[in-house]
């Protein structure tokens, strides 16, 4: 395991976090969405520091008393070393202490290894999302847990 500092994004991540970002993603975000997603407010996103570096980044929206988790990553030569994990616990933590009583995620259900970290948090498939994803008309797996 890696400790990391998690602090919330700000402008000047995301030239480090669309790196990431661009390794990460089939569709990768843009920098005007980060940009978009860390203006609206109760939005929380978070980045893994490691020596000052970014190795990491997650997000998460709110929508009355449901959480959203809208993007998580690891940098590619970083994982494995439970920051995911880390990330997660945070956007968890962020999620309780603003009175959210569920958190929700779409996933690939060919994404074997972030299902696996979801579920050990407790996250179950409650549906499934036909052709959610635009590059391959892939399903998403809608998952949830409650906090
Ligand atoms: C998903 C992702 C964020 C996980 O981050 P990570 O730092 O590598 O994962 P961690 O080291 O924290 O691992 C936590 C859990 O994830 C799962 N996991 C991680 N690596 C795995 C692997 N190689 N094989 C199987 N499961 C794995 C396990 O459940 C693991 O817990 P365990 O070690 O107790 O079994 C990372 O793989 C990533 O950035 N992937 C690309 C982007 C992506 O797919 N994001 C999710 C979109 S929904």
């Amino acid at each position: 395991m890696i400790l990391v500092d998690i602090d919330f994004m700000n402008v000047g991540d995301l030239d480090e976090v669309l790196e990431i970002e661009r390794e990460s993603f089939n569709l990768p975000w843009s920098r005007n969405l980060f940009l978009r997603e860390l203006d609206f407010p109760g939005n929380a996103y978070i980045v893994a520091r490691l020596r000052d570096r970014v190795v990491g980044y997650a997000g998460i929206r709110f929508y009355g008393r449901q959480a959203h988790i809208t993007t998580i990553a690891v940098a590619p030569k970083w994982r494995g070393n439970r920051i995911g994990e880390q990330l997660l616990l945070a956007l968890i933590e962020i999620a309780k202490d603003r009175q959210a009583k569920e958190i929700v995620l779409e996933v690939r259900p060919s994404n074997r290894i972030a299902i696996g970290l979801y579920e050990k948090y407790g996250f179950r498939t409650i549906g499934v999302i036909p052709g959610y994803y635009m590059d391959n008309g892939e399903d998403a797996f809608l998952m949830r847990v409650k906090i």
